[in-house]
């Protein structure tokens, strides 16, 4: 499903003059070779038939000593003449060319120079694909993210992951709505081998064994106050009996069949607590992408409509990072990595590329980005507004994550930047 966003054209590698002004363009394996004669004087035209057998061409007409020969007494065969220089408008300025050494436009100077030399690609397997699910059976749109939908999970789910896995994306993360009565102070919903989560799980490995699932790993869903962990009396984020339900819930998952749980509630050493308990239960081969460097950013407004998330009292500035810091996130990339994180995870995207540069360099672990709602959100009120043109900027937006080094991209997107990568190959 490799593909590029500019795609290298396919046609015959090389073209040979041979003889009698004709053009040959050969190509290697193949038996019948195609002839085309340039438009000449039909007395000197020769026609040629060339077999290529076992890669060797055999040839009619003159050897190569005797062409050889006679461009050597002078007699030169004929060639298309040097184009005319084009015309510049009237009234250019007719100056003294710029005395340049180096004038960089020269490897931007056509469609093929410039997919030669493009640095950076992007594929269908970058993507993981976040879904909404619910308990309903219709799919309920999302009014803050045009586009997307709290799908049944026993239905409009399933049509999802067909469409994505038809374009070559083949990795998703779930995002649950959970009932309201289901939620409390501790949010034991979260570990519920029977909740939504866990159930979706099954089906969807039942029927798509080898879809990759990632898990998000936080109390939020499920919690009465809408945090990321149990809010003491005071308001403290109590961190390691938060860890302790973080434990459970990935084992949970880890037991239903995910693949990749992933915290991103932002306690400290949750990693490393959620890696025992993981081997503990037998579940060695289950990954964890950390949420390494999340912060506590307005971009993810749409995302705690799309959940009726939002924390009821205070913000998540307690566990969510500065951003106005960077140095920070390299403590926390340093915890995670010596934790046994798999996957380091930036939040969000495109505001915080310096960050995902910053792990990149500074790690060998493999690293994602966040595209979040708000920065998904925006892009599709652009596009509606007739102020940007979605696609492109979708698609820029998306390569620019890569250039700052994320190898994979959770995306709002991945449907139809997925579709538009297909669309572009042939
Ligand atoms: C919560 C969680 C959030 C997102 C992913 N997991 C919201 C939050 O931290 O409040 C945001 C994703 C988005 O905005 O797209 N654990």
């Amino acid at each position: 499903m490799a593909s590029t966003l500019f795609n290298a054209s396919c046609s015959f590698p090389s073209i040979k003059v041979i003889d009698c002004k004709s053009y040959v363009g050969l190509r290697s394996n193949v038996s019948q070779v195609r002839v085309a004669s340039l438009p000449v004087a039909t007395s000197q035209r020769c026609s040629l038939v060339v077999r290529a057998s076992n890669g060797h061409a055999k040839k009619l007409g003159r050897s190569d000593a005797e062409c050889e020969a006679a461009v050597a007494a002078g007699d030169v065969p004929e060639a298309p003449p040097v184009p005319p220089k084009p015309a510049a408008p009237a009234g250019t300025p007719v100056i003294q060319p710029l005395n340049l050494n180096r004038r960089p436009r020269r490897n931007r100077a056509s469609p093929t120079v410039r997919a030669a030399f493009q640095e950076t690609d992007i594929s269908p397997a970058n993507f993981v694909y976040p879904l909404f699910i619910h308990e309903g059976e219709e799919d309920t749109p999302i009014g803050a993210m045009p586009g997307c939908y709290r799908l049944g999970w026993r239905h409009g789910l399933l049509q999802e992951v067909a469409k994505a896995r038809a374009v070559g994306v083949n990795s998703i993360v779930l995002f649950p709505k959970v009932p309201e009565a289901l939620k409390n102070p501790t949010g034991d919903e979260a570990y519920n081998d029977n909740g939504l989560v866990p159930r979706t799980i099954r089906l969807l490995k039942d029927k798509y064994p080898d879809l990759i699932i990632y898990t998000d790993v936080a109390l939020d869903p499920y919690s009465s106050d809408g945090h990321d962990g149990i809010v003491r009396e005071d308001g403290v984020i109590m961190n390691d009996e938060t860890v302790h339900q973080l434990c459970k819930q990935a084992v949970s998952q880890a037991r239903a069949g995910a693949d990749v749980v992933s915290p991103s509630d932002m306690m400290d050493g949750r990693v490393g607590a959620i890696r025992a308990a993981l081997d503990a239960e037998g579940f060695q081969n289950v990954s964890i992408m950390s949420y390494t460097a999340k912060y506590a950013s307005s971009f993810y407004g749409p995302f705690r409509e799309a959940l009726d998330s939002n924390p009821r009292f205070g913000d998540k500035k307690t566990y969510q990072m500065n951003p106005a810091n960077y140095r920070e996130a390299l403590i926390e990339a340093r915890e995670d990595e010596a934790e046994g994180a798999d996957i380091l995870l930036v939040k969000p995207g495109l505001p915080y590329l310096d960050i995902i540069r910053l792990l990149r360099d500074k790690s060998p672990l493999p690293i994602a980005a966040y595209q979040v709602s708000g920065e998904y959100s925006m892009i599709k009120a652009g596009g509606v507004l007739k102020m940007i043109d979605e696609e492109k900027v979708m698609m820029e937006s998306l390569m620019c994550l890569r250039r700052a080094g994320a190898d994979i991209i959770l995306t709002y997107f991945a449907l139809q930047a997925a579709t538009y990568l297909c669309n572009q190959k042939r």
